[in-house]
């Protein structure tokens, strides 16, 4: 990063707290061990997400210009600061290694070929990933109980929702050059929306769990329960109705019809995305 890029990050390392951490309240809670060390893989992880969607969107300069001067950062600087909240907090774990095991895997399955057949189509897909971000940051901010970990949650969100209308608008200039119905747009955020259940979240987390257990078996016993119970923990948390309100967006449904799917809809979500 230069420094022109280090003077366009909305915030740095430096303004969070670290020192005031209160680890007496949150070091014996395993379950947000696992939420916070993977969620810090995840994210540091986009530099790999970003060279695909540079070459994906190969010759937009603003998407390109965007995607490596500031998403990029903005991301991995989410990871560097969750990672640093975990090595405060779990000093003995060996965030590297156990980092490096997640990146064999994830990094086979992240790939250009995983992105959507149009550009526009992408676009609506990256709305979808920010939606997840966001609403689980905020989730994430309402029930940590640790005021740092709660402060560095609130400014994450407050960056995946800019990061959102970002890709909101890329993904409008992309629907007027390609001119697609909805059924294709709802179809991309429909198969975005599955993935983001499925995969990011569960091979970080199965690293970090079997770094403390290793020999443990990903398919049954304790890691399903561990897995089932943070699911229940965000799900508890989950504001269904902003993440229906952002899903349905790129659908540019009008209002009244908007409206009237957003309570039944939220409850379908928040059912699909942590079951
Ligand atoms: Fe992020
Ligand atoms: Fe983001």
């Amino acid at each position: 990063m230069n420094a022109n890029q280090e003077r366009s990050l909305p915030w740095r390392l430096e303004d969070i707290p670290f020192d005031r951490i209160d680890p007496s309240l949150v070091r014996h809670r395993d379950d947000l061990f696992y939420l916070v060390t993977a969620s810090s893989f995840v994210e540091i992880l986009s530099d790999l997400t970003t060279r695909n969607l540079v070459t994906y969107y190969a010759g937009d300069a603003e998407v390109g210009g965007w995607l490596s001067s500031h998403w990029e950062h903005e991301e991995v600087q989410h990871g560097n600061a969750l990672r640093e909240y975990v090595l405060r907090v779990w000093p003995e774990f060996d965030w590297d290694s156990t980092y490096a095991r997640f990146f064999a895997e994830y990094s086979q399955i992240c790939t250009v070929d995983e992105l959507e057949p149009t550009r526009c189509l992408e676009m609506a897909a990256r709305c979808v990933v920010e939606m997840g971000t966001a609403t689980y940051y905020r989730a994430l901010a309402e029930f940590a109980p640790e005021p740092v970990l709660r402060e560095l949650a609130l400014r994450i969100k407050d960056d995946e929702i800019r990061h959102y209308k970002h890709f909101y608008r890329f993904f409008t200039v992309y629907r007027e050059r390609e001119s697609l119905g909805r059924w294709r747009v709802f179809g991309a955020l429909m198969r975005r929306l599955a993935a983001v259940r499925s995969d990011d979240a569960e091979i970080a987390l199965w690293h970090a769990f079997e770094s403390r257990h290793p020999g443990a078996r990903r398919d049954t016993g304790e890691f399903r329960s561990m897995f089932s119970q943070v699911s229940r923990l965000v799900r508890r948390h989950f504001p269904a109705d902003m993440a229906i309100k952002m899903l349905v967006k790129p659908l540019d449904l009008h209002p009244i019809v908007s409206s009237a799917l957003i309570p039944p809809l939220s409850q379908v979500t928040e059912r699909w995305i942590l079951r």
